[in-house]
């Protein structure tokens, strides 16, 4: 099948209740005529791309009906019953939105799920090769997508250069950490503003402890969580503070099989998580943050598209009394495989080489390290998912046209 056929029209036919195509690559669409008259994007009904919309759902008929229909490779046209209004539809476009089962299926993006396995072959790429190369970037956007997570090696390594890195992965997110969380502040490479709003007098982040972090989701506690996450490293550790990650949808999945009546209880038992921030700045108020949601999110067709595991941050479990003991089982279970050395992946990080994963469906931890002088140092910064996948829209858009938009998951997103 070429790329043309499978935007061709080779005949239609009118149904009771829609229209039927029958493309040139052999494939069929059913577009019901409720669906078309929605979709209809001349001047006067307007566009859902801008959102300047002039059709209104409630004014126009509940079974609409064509008085006349015809095509040509490129295009169906119809004119409506009723008032006569003319529509025409690209098609192109129809075949990118055709809502078939089989479409469908072809325009979710599936995830690759990995284990320890991968440790030999991690996705890597060189800084300046993504800066340069569009289609580079795209490769590493792409990788993200897939796997969740990549590292990228040949990065400035310096506070004052992080942005290079982080704008090309998205809009860099701002929380009440601000928009970067820095480890060992009081490094002598780092601007003088990064010293000062970083600085803290004691430490409650266990970002800035030196023991081994069991693999953790971020932030758990907000409601919406951070979604792609960019270490960059600009001091190593000497001896240990390796990387540590795991596939959290790869661990639903054994857990699924393994205990399907415990992963149904994580899916629908939400969870509060908590963090409580005594002074992260000088002269303003503490915080408290609680989000309740489970700690597994499975889509419309069952599949798992988010995690929000950070076993520390869970708050006094609050459920119904006969809730509690089956959450603890299954919660038990669950981390039992989420902490199995086989799903987990653990590599050092040399100066200017960074991570970027989905916090919403990749686990990181760390091994311990040593104190020493000059100590470790990691920037964090972080993008939103939607940031994120709106650059991969863009860049795909512009470098891969003729593909249709792929369906994401929308993570935790409730
Ligand atoms: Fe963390
Ligand atoms: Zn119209």
């Amino acid at each position: 099948m070429t790329q043309a056929e499978r935007t061709k029209i080779e005949s239609i036919s009118c149904k009771k209740d829609g229209i039927t195509i029958n493309w040139c690559d052999g494939c069929v669409s059913h577009f019901h005529f409720i669906w078309l008259r929605h979709q209809c994007e001349c001047a006067q009904c307007g566009s859902s791309l801008n959102g300047v919309r002039g059709l209104r759902l409630d004014l126009i008929p509940e079974s609409p009906n064509v008085l006349e229909y015809s095509f040509d490779s490129d295009s169906l046209y119809l004119v409506w019953d009723g008032d006569g209004h003319v529509s025409t539809y690209e098609a192109k476009w129809l075949r990118d939105h055709c809502y078939s089962a089989k479409e469908r299926a072809v325009r979710k993006h599936q995830p690759v799920l990995w284990d320890k396995r991968i440790e030999i072959d991690v996705p890597t790429f060189i800084f300046s090769e993504v800066e340069n190369s569009p289609s580079r970037r795209l490769e590493m956007l792409q990788a993200v997508c897939d796997y969740g997570f990549c590292k990228v090696e040949g990065a400035p390594g310096l506070a004052q250069e992080a942005a290079r890195l982080v704008e090309l992965v998205g809009t860099k997110r701002i929380t009440h950490y601000g928009d970067f969380e820095l480890s060992n502040k009081k490094m002598s490479n780092t601007p003088d503003d990064i010293a000062t709003l970083t600085e803290k007098d004691s430490i409650n982040n266990v970002g800035d402890i030196r023991q081994a972090l069991q693999p953790h989701c971020d932030e758990t506690y907000r409601t919406s969580t951070i979604g792609i996450t960019i270490f960059q490293v600009f001091q190593p550790s000497v001896e240990g503070g390796h990387s540590t990650l795991v596939d959290g949808f790869e661990a639903a999945r054994r857990f699924r099989t393994e205990f399907p009546d415990d992963f149904e209880e994580l899916v629908r038992t939400p969870l509060t998580g908590q963090r409580f921030d005594p002074k992260h700045a000088e002269g303003e108020l503490p915080r408290w943050y609680r989000c309740t949601l489970p700690m597994i999110r499975v889509d419309e067709d069952q599949e798992v598209c988010g995690i929000r595991v950070n076993e520390r941050q869970i708050a006094p479990i609050d459920l119904p009394y006969d809730q509690v003991v089956p959450t603890y089982r299954a919660l038990q279970k669950f981390l039992k495989i989420v902490y199995d050395p086989s799903l987990m992946i653990s590599f050092p990080l040399k100066k200017g080489d960074s991570l970027i994963f989905n916090n919403q469906r990749v686990l990181h931890g760390r091994t311990a390290f040593k104190s020493e002088d000059p100590g470790r140092q990691v920037l964090t910064n972080s993008v939103d998912l939607e940031d994120f996948f709106s650059n991969v829209r863009i860049l795909k858009g512009r470098l891969k046209p003729e593909e249709p938009i792929q369906t994401y998951s929308q993570g935790m997103v409730t």
